[in-house]
């Protein structure tokens, strides 16, 4: 998700949860080609299974890009087939790319051909007026038959026209439905589902049809969802307690601060959810959104917070 799960958010949520798969927010084609490669596309080996995210329609710049992407270990190259925002389309990929899936055919083909991990796809159920169902049929198949595998659907259109990205992530009603018919169709595809996936519950329902469940928002808003997804599914044992991360939290940021000079604010900015619904953490959460924004502020400030929260907790005691 842009903006929230870079490599500072993967971290975070790799020490919450060992299993599940993690993806870097969408990295454009010509970011990559032109860009710091380090800071765009640098990731922990504890990381892993990390996927790149690739946002991109020209065939040989996604060549490019996927390569570089598998050189540096990432373990699969996604192709982003869902973002709708106006910049987006402008150059002509993310959502827009659903009408075209000739062209994202040659360009999955071309990456699968040129790279030794998965090339992946994440889309929508459809886009603007067409009628959902045969268009998405008719995109799953076209990219299967040119060598894609794994779809990533969010489960509701997107509108281009008329409606910003976040309300493109509420407003058009999600249609799980659709994702159910592509796997009865094509149940050699690995078909996951996204879109407000909030609960091991509803996982457990779509697992019953589906390959797998893809959390976004609730990931970055909660994430101690992702603990007890770990605990369900993969049965995980001497999983870390929320203090152990934090701790690992801020020898992280000493690391980060001497590796690469990164302020301690960018770490931080994706913690303030870890102890949503517990008492302490509006303690937590105040601390984080002034402390780590002081002048000389360094990883200390993410254990003051944490003493702020234990403070209140042992208050209410
Ligand atoms: C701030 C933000 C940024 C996002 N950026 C991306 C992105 O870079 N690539 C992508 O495939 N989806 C992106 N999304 C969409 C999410 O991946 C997901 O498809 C959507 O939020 C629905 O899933 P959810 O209900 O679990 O959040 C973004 C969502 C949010 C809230």
């Amino acid at each position: 998700m842009m903006d929230w799960t870079d490599r500072h958010c993967r971290y975070f949520h790799r020490l919450i949860s060992p299993s599940l798969r993690l993806y870097t927010e969408m990295v454009t084609t010509g970011a990559i080609l032109h860009g710091d490669r380090d800071r765009l596309l640098g990731f922990d080996p504890a990381e892993h299974p990390v996927a790149l995210q690739l946002g991109g329609c020209d065939p040989a710049d996604l060549v490019e890009s996927a390569q570089i992407g598998a050189d540096l270990g990432y373990d699969e190259i996604n192709l982003n087939c869902g973002c709708p925002s106006e910049r987006v389309q402008k150059g002509s990929f993310g959502a827009c790319l659903m009408a075209e899936p000739d062209l994202v055919a040659r360009g999955i083909k071309a990456m699968a051909d040129a790279v030794s991990v998965p090339v992946t796809v994440k889309c929508r159920i459809g886009i603007d007026d067409v009628d959902d169902g045969p268009f998405l049929d008719r995109f799953v198949k076209t990219l299967s038959d040119a060598g894609c595998q794994t779809f990533i659907i969010h489960a509701r259109k997107a509108i281009l026209k008329g409606l910003s990205p976040k309300e493109n992530r509420t407003v058009p009603p999600i249609r799980y439905e659709l994702v159910r018919e592509i796997k009865a169709s094509y149940p050699h595809l690995t078909v996951i589902v996204n879109g407000e996936v909030k609960s091991c519950d509803a996982i457990r329902d779509h697992l019953e049809t589906l390959d797998g469940a893809m959390i976004g928002r609730e990931a970055y808003q909660n994430p101690w969802f992702l603990r007890e997804v770990e605990e369900t599914f993969f049965n995980t044992k001497n999983l870390l307690s929320e203090i152990e991360v934090v701790h690992h939290m801020a020898d992280y940021a000493t690391r980060m601060a001497h590796d690469h000079g990164t302020p301690v604010k960018s770490i931080t900015r994706h913690m303030t959810g870890l102890f949503a619904g517990q008492k302490g953490a509006r303690a937590w959460r105040q601390a984080l959104s002034t402390l780590p924004h002081q002048d000389g502020a360094d990883a200390g400030v993410i254990l003051q917070a944490l003493d702020a929260f234990e403070g209140k907790l042992a208050a209410a005691a």
